[in-house]
């Protein structure tokens, strides 16, 4: 079985809807309020696992029942969360998210997730040599992504980089995933200088307008699916967890990114980072319409 491992972020989203946007000061009211499980390392875990990966996720929560109601949500979703270690004293982390037709607008507190620390790390050399390919994000401290990627690369384990949310990260840091999928924003905050591109495994992920990508230093790109969104939170988490899951299966870069593709369009239909995420035969399915309606 496909064998993936996510090293990353668990969140609560706090996610209000919201017809108006409150200016500075001002007090709005708002139209409905939900929690729901997020985080991006989370949803790139129930991602993959949704798609029939065997997936292991490496992170920590709070001794909050934020904490426990997240563990328990992952461990129905057949994710193997054993190592996720909870931190005492600590809050889980939050996302408060704003919602509107318009746009979302988030707010994380790491809480729990700063402790991805790497001695955190360095414990699970063994699980990151056995897995097919690892995903990682920026919701836990840079050194601890750093650590991670040197590990892969010493087991010469396949890695994801997702560098979102934006930060800058060193050159010497990217140069060790072998597949790195910002979207266009983070994009053009890693690549200013543009002579620095590692097209080999560059993927550009532009919402509705669907993926960039260079193989064999050749620029391809693929259409984004024409669907009615709803919530665009975790589109790019779910197509990292489906690009994941389809690479560990061993489909090539182009299947896999067409099939993540198929995914992203479809989780965006549904409220919530993670409700919407597809099966591996919805997305088959999505993939048949589309090419129907061309
Ligand atoms: O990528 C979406 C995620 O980012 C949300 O689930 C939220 O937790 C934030 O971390
Ligand atoms: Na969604």
């Amino acid at each position: 079985m496909a064998k993936v491992t996510v090293v990353g972020s668990i969140n609560m989203d706090m996610v209000t809807s919201t017809s108006v946007f409150p200016k500075q000061g001002e007090t709005v009211k708002g139209e409905s309020f939900i929690t729901m499980p997020g985080g991006k390392g989370a949803n790139q875990a129930v991602a993959a696992a949704r798609l029939g990966a065997e997936v292991n996720i490496i992170g920590r929560v709070g001794d909050d029942p934020f904490g426990k109601i997240l563990l328990d949500g992952l461990v129905e979703e057949g994710i193997d969360v054993s190592n996720v270690e909870p931190v005492t004293g600590c809050s889980t982390g939050i996302a408060s998210i704003i919602l509107s037709d318009q746009d979302n607008r988030i707010i994380v507190t790491s809480g729990a997730n700063d402790y991805v620390t790497v001695d955190f790390i360095n414990q699970f050399e063994e699980v990151l040599a056995g897995s097919d390919i690892v995903v990682l994000q920026l919701e836990i401290p840079l050194d601890a992504v750093e650590r991670t990627l040197e590990i892969c690369n010493k087991h010469k384990t396949k890695v994801i980089l997702n560098p979102a949310p934006a930060e800058r990260i060193p050159t010497e840091v990217m140069a060790l995933a072998t597949y790195i999928t910002p979207n266009e924003t983070e994009y053009d905050m890693l690549f200013q200088d543009h002579s620095e591109t590692p097209d080999h495994s560059l993927i550009v992920t532009e919402g509705k307008a669907g993926v960039s990508w260079h193989e064999h230093g050749v620029k391809k790109h693929i259409a984004g699916h024409r669907v009615k969104a709803v919530d665009t939170t975790g589109a790019g988490d779910t197509f990292n967890g489906a690009l994941a899951a389809s690479l560990a299966k061993g489909l090539d870069l182009s299947q896999s990114i067409s099939y993540a593709n198929a995914a992203a369009a479809l989780s965006v239909q549904t409220l919530g980072a993670q409700s919407g995420m597809p099966t591996n035969d919805q997305v088959i399915q999505q993939l048949e319409r589309e090419k129907e309606s061309l």
